[in-house]
């Protein structure tokens, strides 16, 4: 009974070490090192490089250390018919609150243009907006969508929040699939995409929507690139139907060079790095899962298949 890592980025060892900490009789490998492949019945995956998930003949749970699965259906190569797991966590759902509460903020105060007004030496006060006057609607209502909403709230904006099925969340007005998505879209002048990454949802963040919202708004996408139309994107900046747009996520990571996102003087980037697993906060559920899939018992967090999350 082993458990494999598999991550293209520098925190093998990290969370090597965060596992080994909480329990020391584990048997864990980083992919690239020399392991019983056929040990192995646990993979712990973050972007894995296409590939990597074949030739483990006893694997039995594909775990995601994050909360999307995206990248796990998206391989071909992976197997088929095994459990997906994600992880749930508070700690992630705050850090994803804290850092969409930062991009409104930043662009109520216009702190994103002063920014580059700074740099170019210009000195010119610009009007500031004020929560209260700030209607943010919230497209995904899951752990990370119920947190934020339940936030803003409380800093004082009307929240509006989107899903698929029917939400209860307190002084958050919420709607349900396709017969609320005009209705919702219409009074959303800042608009957050947290939906999970499907075939239903691919190019969701397209010109017919954004014609929807109301002018002037502003489009956070914190989900994953494959949400977005980018050209649909650029053309409603351009004729001044958006008045920005924050974006941590892309379709390529890292984002091209050439890609004209870089240089908009409306779009705010950052590296996918809003919301990461912490993996002390996380590593728990893991281990709980590796567990419950030792015993046979019902798993935590388990992706339903023909949903896709
Ligand atoms: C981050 O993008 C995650 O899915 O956890």
């Amino acid at each position: 009974m082993a458990i494999v890592i598999i991550r293209q980025d520098d925190k093998i060892e990290l969370w090597k070490k965060a596992l080994l900490t909480k329990d020391p009789d584990l048997e864990v490998y980083g992919y690239q090192e020399n392991h019983p492949k056929e040990k192995i019945e646990m993979a712990l995956v973050w972007k894995h490089p296409n590939g990597a998930l074949v030739d483990y003949p006893n694997l039995k749970l594909i775990a995601s250390s994050g909360a999307g699965v995206d990248f796990i259906i998206e391989d071909e190569t992976a197997p088929k018919n095994l459990p997906i797991t994600r992880v749930v966590d508070d700690m992630l759902a705050k850090d994803m609150s804290e850092h969409v509460l930062a991009v409104i903020l930043s662009h109520l105060k216009n702190l994103d243009q002063y920014k580059i007004n700074q740099i170019k030496g210009i000195w010119k006060p610009m009007q500031y907006h004020r929560i209260s006057d700030f209607t943010v609607g919230i497209m995904g209502m899951g752990a990370l969508g119920k947190e934020l909403a339940t936030d803003l709230v409380k800093y004082g904006f009307k929240v509006r929040g989107w899903a698929n099925s029917e939400k209860n969340i307190d002084n958050v007005t919420c709607y349900a699939g396709a017969s609320g998505f005009d209705d919702f879209l219409k009074t959303a002048q800042i608009l957050v995409c947290l939906l999970p990454l499907t075939d239903e949802t691919s190019g969701i963040l397209n010109k017919k929507l954004f014609k929807k919202l109301p002018r002037n708004a502003y489009v956070i996408n914190v989900a994953r690139g494959g949400h977005m139309v980018d050209e649909d994107l650029l053309e409603m900046l351009n004729n001044g139907h958006l008045s920005g747009a924050g974006l941590d996520v892309y379709h390529q990571e890292p984002i091209p060079k050439e890609h004209p996102f870089w240089s908009h003087e409306k779009i705010q980037m950052t590296p996918h790095y809003a919301s990461v697993s912490d993996t002390n906060s996380v590593v728990p559920q893991i281990l709980d899962n590796y567990e419950r899939l030792i015993k046979g018992k019902k798993l935590l967090n388990e992706v339903v298949m023909h949903r896709g999350y």
